[in-house]
């Protein structure tokens, strides 16, 4: 059912569209690359931390002794990474790309050292024109910035820095295995206007077991207090194989009920709004339009392709699905051979994106925007159109038989009354039911 591509997987990939170029605009490829100019975001995995939190979705399957080793891994791990770019980077202009936001996520990136950070952007900027970048933005955690890394940071493009911070109630924050405590949280936020980045967003989580009303206002306060542009707020996911789910199913915590997510979803939204922030998209507030996550929206609204680079990074180009997996072996298979995607597939109907919750979220996501998904938008990302997939069939049957969509012959999304996560949460779980076989493209 799904195709493997070997070898030489995104030289295929771009040689198919200069043939499709060639074919559809009569005119010879050598013309024609770069007439055919497409939208890019690139994407740079750092899949390090300096702490396995309890809670965390997006390192549950990495072995601690990985994921916090990066003092022996970090000098191998981005001379990898910068083979990977320069080998990719130069195919991708080539091809007519246009890079319009850069993003770094993990993992940790702001735990590389500065020497490693100037490395990479080095290669970064000589393998791709960057002049029409847009977001450039970098993902961190409290007590790895220092007014140096800020400073380099901002000097060398980055204009939006993401703290997660999670919490400021130190219990919390002992519960959830942060490595810091409130008042570090607030120095290395404090930090960041203090040298150069004053567009900073904050990862906050809500709903987390033994969470109180109180806690999460207090929470927001403080957040709003250090004046930022843009706050994400996390609805807690028990996740499998965390510490935090452990003692859960032993009963030493209890996931909060329905209705009380409910409430502090509620209570988010009238606390923010009285400071003037607004949902831009899903459970992200912002006070300004210009404040907008880009490369969130970007992908989440299927605007274009986007490449990402490291173990545990997925791609997406030319309706084609490519990811260096992040398990156990990967890192010492990136790090020997980076120029080769452990998985490269086209798109069917069937299955798309990562894995089947990666597709859901993505859906949902999507359609909790104001513009919702655009049918031809979601056509030329996968190649095939919304409807032909039975997860989308049958998100329209759930759209024909409730009133909280706007459905027309353009696109489909869910009406602003009715986006809040938990909602999405009791969609994704009807949907899930009818998840097909075979839901998974990469590991
Ligand atoms: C990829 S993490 C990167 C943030 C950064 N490494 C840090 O933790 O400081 C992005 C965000 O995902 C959220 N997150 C992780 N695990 C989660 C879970 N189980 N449920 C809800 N949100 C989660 C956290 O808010 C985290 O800040
Ligand atoms: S929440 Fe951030 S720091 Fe903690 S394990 Fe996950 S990615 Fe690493």
């Amino acid at each position: 059912m799904i195709k493997k591509i070997a070898h030489n997987q995104l030289d295929n990939i771009l040689e198919q569209q200069n043939r499709q170029i060639d074919y559809n605009s009569n005119q010879g490829i050598e013309n024609n690359s770069n007439s055919n100019s497409k939208d890019l975001l690139i994407y740079l995995h750092i899949p390090f931390c300096t702490r396995k939190c309890t809670y965390c979705c997006w390192t549950a399957h990495i072995p601690s002794k990985i994921l916090m080793n990066f003092e022996n891994f970090q000098t191998q791990f981005v001379d990898s990474l910068c083979v990977q770019i320069q080998h990719i980077g130069p195919k991708l202009m080539k091809a007519g790309y246009n890079p319009r936001h850069v993003a770094w996520g993990g993992g940790t990136p702001s735990v590389l050292s500065i020497e490693s950070l100037e490395k990479v952007l080095k290669v970064l900027y000589s393998s791709f024109d960057l002049s029409g970048i847009d977001e450039h933005t970098f993902e961190s955690s409290p007590c790895t910035l220092d007014a140096e890394k800020i400073s380099f940071l901002s000097s060398n493009g980055v204009n939006r820095v993401s703290v997660g911070v999670q919490s400021f109630n130190d219990d919390e924050l002992k519960m959830l295995g942060r490595p810091h405590n409130s008042e570090e949280a607030i120095n290395t936020v404090s930090l960041l206007r203090e040298n150069g980045i004053c567009n900073y967003n904050m990862d906050l989580m809500f709903a987390i077991p033994n969470h109180t009303s109180e806690i999460w206002k207090q929470t927001l306060k403080q957040a709003l207090a250090l004046d930022p542009t843009h706050i994400t707020t996390y609805l807690y996911n028990n996740t499998p194989n965390t510490v935090l789910t452990d003692l859960i199913n032993k009963g030493k915590y209890q996931i909060l009920p329905m209705g009380e997510m409910l409430e502090l979803d509620k209570q988010t939204k009238q606390i923010l709004g009285e400071r003037g922030f607004y949902e831009s998209i899903s459970q992200c507030y912002i006070t300004r339009p210009e404040h907008l996550h880009k490369s969130e929206y970007y992908v989440q609204t299927y605007q274009g392709d986007y490449i990402g680079f490291g173990n545990g990074a997925n791609s997406s180009i030319k309706q084609h699905f490519l990811c260096n997996s992040s398990d156990n072996e990967s890192i010492n298979r990136f790090i020997q051979n980076p120029v080769h995607f452990d998985n490269c597939v086209k798109y069917t109907p069937f299955v798309y994106d990562s894995n089947i919750e990666t597709t859901f979220m993505r859906i949902l996501n999507a359609l909790c925007t104001d513009k919702g998904i655009n049918f031809k938008k979601f056509y030329d990302h996968y190649g095939f159109n919304f409807e032909e997939s039975n997860i989308n069939h049958e998100l329209l049957n759930i759209a024909k038989k409730t009133n909280s969509f706007n459905v027309s012959d353009e696109g489909i999304s869910i009406k602003k009354e009715d986006r809040n996560i938990v909602y999405i949460k009791y969609l994704l779980q009807v949907l899930r039911i009818k998840k097909p076989v075979g839901s998974s493209i990469c590991d």
